[in-house]
């Protein structure tokens, strides 16, 4: 059960989706997916925010070439409201940046974990789609920053390494967090096919050596794959989004199919146990 309505049963059941973007190994596209799939979705009409919950290593920042004088930060040491600290990036969507000051929150105190709880209580009522750009890893900044989202979409690339890693990850979101459904998205692929390749292999490995208290296994949903594609790294290294500059490139038109998915299959409460 996720902690926002853990802590919250009163919690109404309309609201945001909040979705964390995570993955096991770093540098496999969370950042560059959740702020493409939060321009993607608010063409679709959503009202979307995205949130830099990577507070250590933030760099969502970077890829959107914004530079706010307000951040997260400044609403956690309460110098800031949240108000204050949202942006609108270039893709019709809102971001909250966490700001250089973040490093000393990369370790989860109570401080942190309530503060963390608080801006996304406060989120919920007032958009379609929470996006949450974690690091990676399972690191506890990590963990509880996925812990608060109703569906975990976790990032990999076909190298070996990268899905050894998500393996790990989504065992400890099974096991410790009672996790029954996490979605997949297979980044850089360069066939078609790979990604449902991929998690059918995950899938199965995780079948056979990770069962949860219930006796079930946490089941894999394939939602895309986006190819490796140039266009990618120019518009991170010109700093601007793939989907509003480039939106005809292969990997964009993935992210719009992306978007196309989650939109139409939302996993009930009910499903993901909230
Ligand atoms: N589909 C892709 N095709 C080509 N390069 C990609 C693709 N996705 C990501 N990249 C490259 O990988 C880099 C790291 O991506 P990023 O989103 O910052 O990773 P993370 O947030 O997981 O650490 C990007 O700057 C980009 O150059
Ligand atoms: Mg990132």
């Amino acid at each position: 059960m996720s902690d926002v309505f853990k802590a919250n049963p009163a919690a109404p059941v309309t609201g945001a989706r909040v979705i964390a973007v995570t993955s096991g190994k770093g540098g496999v596209g969370k950042t560059f997916i959740s702020a493409n799939l939060a321009a993607a979705l608010a063409k679709r009409g959503q009202r979307v925010l995205v949130l830099d919950a990577d507070l250590g290593l933030a760099n969502l920042d970077v890829v959107l070439n914004l530079h706010p004088k307000i951040t997260l930060h400044d609403v956690f040491t309460g110098k800031a409201t949240i108000d204050e600290a949202i942006v609108k990036a270039p893709g019709g969507f809102s971001v909250l940046l966490a700001g250089s000051g973040m490093v000393e929150y990369s370790r989860l105190t109570p401080e942190v974990r309530d503060e963390f709880l608080d801006v996304i209580r406060s989120l919920i009522p007032r958009y379609d789609v929470l996006l949450l750009d974690t690091g990676a890893g399972i690191s506890d900044v990590v963990l509880f920053a996925v812990s608060l989202a109703s569906e975990v979409l976790v990032v990999a690339t076909p190298e070996p390494t990268s899905l050894t890693d998500a393996y790990a990850a989504i065992k400890v979101l099974a096991m410790q967090h009672k996790r029954q459904h996490v979605r997949m998205v297979i980044n850089q692929t360069v066939r078609p096919g790979d990604g449902r390749a991929i998690t059918m292999q995950l899938q199965q490995v995780l079948d056979r050596f990770v069962t949860t208290d219930t006796g079930r296994s946490v089941r894999l949903i394939h939602v895309g794959d986006i190819p490796a594609d140039p266009a990618v790294r120019e518009a991170v290294m010109r700093r601007q989004l793939l989907m509003t500059n480039m939106p005809g490139c292969p990997a964009a038109m993935a992210v719009t199919e992306l978007a196309r998915k989650l939109d139409e299959s939302v996993i009930s409460r009910a499903d993901v146990g909230v």
